[in-house]
């Protein structure tokens, strides 16, 4: 398969680049600096100079490719994920030849788009009815992507990431490194998480069977969601901050979306491709994500 992965050196990005050319894939992947793209090329991911917020530099690569995964991470997700998703099908339209097979569109999500419920499960499939305050344009978004006439459009949404640099979480493990584990939310809440490459796995297997997955949005979530009481009161022992460990109010959107419990019990990608996250739970291998956490930041 021939791949571009928009957002290639990002967090949900590098991995699953990587994760395509361990598969044996053709991957492309954009980046704006020669440093960055010399990250890529080192792991054989062909790098392409280029911004996802410029796209008519590198558009018409989309002529040869099978798939374009969308993992770009900005402020601004809600703005470029239109963009993105305009400029690429414009361009297939323009470049790729009359019969030519759909251009695969792989946009990834996020499972805030499930809202705030603590009693009742959701599934991949279940109605969206209250997403999170800052991802309420999101649904709408998933629909335009997975309805776009001239793309095969399918969505991936991780659950809250976990491993390696972090991402998220990076954020609480700074606190803790500082002293306090302090994070927003409020007792007896519940994450439904993912590790960073058992998410990049499951990209290969729906990049790969996107024939099988096309107009399909996936949950990328473990099965069993992890006590956010757990998660930090281990912390506090593993990172030797000073106990006990505390809620705070969250001052914004995003802080807000922190918050957010939703029970999900995802079984799409299970049920079609076999799908089974594989890393230890957060909580269970905490020391080791935490200390993993360290190291990337030269800790
Ligand atoms: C949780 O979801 C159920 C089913 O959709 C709904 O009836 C209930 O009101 C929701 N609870 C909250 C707190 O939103
Ligand atoms: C949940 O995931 C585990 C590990 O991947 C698997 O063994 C188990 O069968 C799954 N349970 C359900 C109900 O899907
Ligand atoms: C899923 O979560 C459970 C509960 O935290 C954990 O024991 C298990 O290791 C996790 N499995 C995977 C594959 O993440």
């Amino acid at each position: 398969m021939k791949v571009l992965v928009i957002g290639a050196t990002g967090f949900i990005g590098f991995p699953v680049s990587q994760a395509l050319a361990r598969a044996g894939h053709i991957v492309y992947g954009l980046a704006r600096t020669d440093e960055k793209a010399r990250k890529l090329a080192s792991e054989e991911i062909i790098p392409i100079i280029g911004n996802a917020l410029d796209p008519t530099s590198w558009l018409s690569i989309v002529a040869q490719l099978d798939t374009v995964i969308e993992a770009v991470a900005t402020p601004d997700l809600r703005g470029i994920g239109a963009s993105l998703l305009a400029a690429v099908s414009e361009a297939a339209e323009k470049y790729r030849p009359a019969g030519a097979p759909k251009l695969n569109y792989i946009y990834t999500g996020g499972t805030w788009v499930h809202g705030e419920n603590r009693t009742d499960f959701v599934t991949d499939t279940t109605p969206i009815i209250s997403p999170a305050d800052l991802v309420t344009w999101r649904p709408a978004h998933e629909q335009a992507v997975i309805t776009n006439p001239i793309l095969n459009g399918i969505v991936i949404r991780p659950a809250l990431l976990y491993g390696r640099s972090a991402s998220i979480l990076s954020t609480l493990y700074r606190n803790a490194y500082n002293g306090k584990v302090s994070w927003y939310g409020t007792p007896g809440g519940r994450y439904a998480v993912v590790h960073a490459d058992d998410l990049a796995s499951l990209y290969v297997l729906v990049a790969e069977g996107a024939t099988i997955a096309a107009g399909k949005i996936f949950d990328a979530a473990n099965n069993t969601t992890e006590s956010v009481d757990e998660l930090l009161s281990k912390l506090v022992t593993i990172s030797g901050a000073k106990g006990p460990y505390e809620y705070t109010s969250p001052s914004n959107l995003y802080e807000k979306a922190i918050t957010t419990t939703s029970l999900i019990r995802p079984y799409l990608a299970r049920a079609l491709f076999g799908w089974e996250p594989r890393k230890a739970g957060l909580v269970d291998n905490l020391e080791v994500y935490y200390n993993a956490w360290k190291a990337s930041e030269g800790l």
